[in-house]
């Protein structure tokens, strides 16, 4: 209102008026800057408890180790070149009717993703969406893509060969094998010796293309008898409450924990999660409390997945989360508040992690936002919410105006000097550089002085310099995104607190003098 009061007068006085108006405005946003800030917390010293509740493989590998045939796991990307042919496997159109052999390159069309059903056996779903099966009930051989949901007639299972374990058969669900006798036709009705030859029509070469480790592929890849006690131990070693005392005497003052939508369901959630992640957060939250941290939850992972992504829990990288989800996604956004906000050190529920432009929309992410704001202001008016920027073709400053009209809400943004290819040309200096010119401009356009907080909710001290580095460039490298993240009204958090690979790792990028904070 007061903005709007400055707007009119402004127009009706002589210039000597406007510079006193122009500084009672800016004094305005000044005290209301000093007001919104004083949150004794503000800004958040933060780390991402990432790899914990939502696993991903590259953090640690060893959660994955010991699954069998652990090259296969869900939305593993494959193509079958014939041996015999020496084309690939292509689904005509993309899907909605036969495959054929006759492509001497490959991409989607010629891609499956993989869909586990157990170690051997394996739904594949083409570029449409459809799944590739047996058609007229199994009766002939003919192989199509049109089924929108797997089951019997488009389970198939990979018989490897044992020494060399990308050279495959492909056993259809009528009990022979699929055969390239001709470019023009892929058919289920091999029946003859498994003899491994080149000039088989049922050989091909599986080449992987792509793979994913996220929660669903380490619990399927389990199954539903090993899994609960892997992911427990899991949870029950990974942080522990000495980490918490660690964070806290070295300058931390609070965590950002990314969490699944299965978490809602507790001990009994939809396979192949499996329960107890509730548990470990009700943990993190009691040793929050006693060493003086505040929590920011972070649903990382939702229905149908935002981004395609590992750690959005998808199966197979499609991004389908959309309007029909959101009730459900609400649902776990309120189930999160009801439960924690009677703890003094929740500080935040983030909405939706990284959604991206490509197929999330800011209409229904909209929709989104306000329905999950409305679910946690039932439950609490002390806790902020935060509404994260699209990855992507998304301007960042989309959701401020949305955000505005929320009562102590905070836009995330997330920096990493990394994933374009920009940055692979970059040596040490540039990078810095980099930091201090245009992360500083890109943090100010959603530094808001309405109120909105900005918060750089995931970066890393990594880069992708080729040139040898010493331990300086690093630490020069970390001190410029403290200086220039510092300036986040809500804060930073480092993405991670463990790590395999150290610099990703806030806590060997402190134990080794590499960050000081
Ligand atoms: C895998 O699933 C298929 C299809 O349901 C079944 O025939 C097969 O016995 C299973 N194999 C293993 C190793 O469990
Ligand atoms: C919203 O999401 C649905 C999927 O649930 C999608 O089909 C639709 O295009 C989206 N619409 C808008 C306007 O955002």
């Amino acid at each position: 209102m007061l903005a709007e009061f400055c707007l009119v007068k402004k127009m009706a006085i002589n210039f000597y008026m406007k510079l006193l108006l122009a500084f009672y405005c800016f004094s305005w946003l000044f005290s209301l800057t000093i007001a919104q800030s004083d949150d004794p917390n503000l800004p958040f010293k933060a780390v991402n408890l990432g790899g914990w509740l939502v696993a991903e493989g590259w953090m640690k590998p060893s959660l994955f180790q010991n699954i069998p045939n652990s090259d296969l796991l869900d939305g593993t990307q494959v193509q079958f070149k014939s041996t015999m042919l020496n084309k690939y496997i292509s689904t005509e159109n993309g899907g909605g009717t036969i495959l054929v052999a006759n492509r001497a390159s490959a991409s989607g069309w010629e891609t499956f993703r993989l869909w586990r059903v157990n170690e051997s056996s394996f739904n594949l779903r083409v570029f449409n969406k459809q799944f590739v099966g047996l058609d007229n009930q199994g009766q002939g051989s003919n192989v199509v893509a049109v089924s929108k949901a797997p089951k019997a007639l488009e389970t198939f299972q990979i018989v490897r060969k044992d020494d060399d374990p990308n050279r495959v058969c492909i056993k259809a669900p009528n009990g022979f094998f699929l055969q390239a006798k001709s470019e023009s036709l892929v058919t289920a009705d091999y029946g003859g010796s498994l003899d491994w030859g080149d000039q088989n029509p049922s050989v091909f070469r599986m080449e992987i293309v792509r793979t994913l480790k996220g929660e669903f592929q380490v619990t399927n890849g389990y199954g539903p008898n090993k899994a609960p006690q892997i992911m427990r131990d899991h949870w029950n070693s990974y942080i522990v409450e000495d980490d918490f005392i660690f964070m806290s005497q070295n300058g931390l003052n609070a965590v950002r924990i990314p969490v699944g939508w299965w978490i809602k369901y507790d001990q009994t959630p939809p396979k192949p999660f499996v329960g107890g992640s509730l548990q470990a957060l009700d943990n993190a939250f009691t040793w929050a409390q006693k060493h003086n941290m505040k929590v920011i939850v972070d649903l990382h992972a939702v229905p149908g997945s935002q981004n395609g992504n590992e750690h959005s829990g998808t199966r197979d990288g499609y991004l389908e989360w959309g309007d029909s989800n959101i009730d459900e996604t609400v649902s776990v956004i309120d189930f999160v508040a009801e439960r924690y906000s009677r703890y003094s050190s929740l500080a935040a529920i983030e909405f939706m992690n990284e959604p991206d432009a490509s197929g999330v929309t800011i209409d229904n992410l909209s929709k989104y936002y306000k329905a999950a704001y409305d679910a946690v202001r039932k439950h609490t008016s002390s806790a902020y919410v935060i509404l994260s920027n699209r990855l992507g073709d998304a301007r960042s400053n989309e959701f401020l105006s949305l955000a505005n009209g929320l009562d102590r809400s905070v836009i995330d943004v997330h920096y990493y000097n990394l994933f374009s290819e920009e940055f692979e040309k970059m040596n040490v200096q540039e990078n810095i550089d980099y930091i201090y010119n245009k992360r500083s401009a890109q943090l100010q356009e959603v530094t808001s002085t309405n109120g909105v907080l900005s918060f750089v909710g995931e970066w890393t001290a990594e880069w992708l310099v080729k040139e040898q580095t010493t331990i300086e460039d690093y630490q020069k490298f970390a001190k410029a995104q403290l200086d220039v993240y510092g300036k986040a009204t809500f804060g930073w958090a480092y993405w991670s607190y463990k790590n395999v690979n150290n610099h990703w790792s806030l806590k060997w990028m402190i134990e080794n003098n590499y960050i000081r904070l």
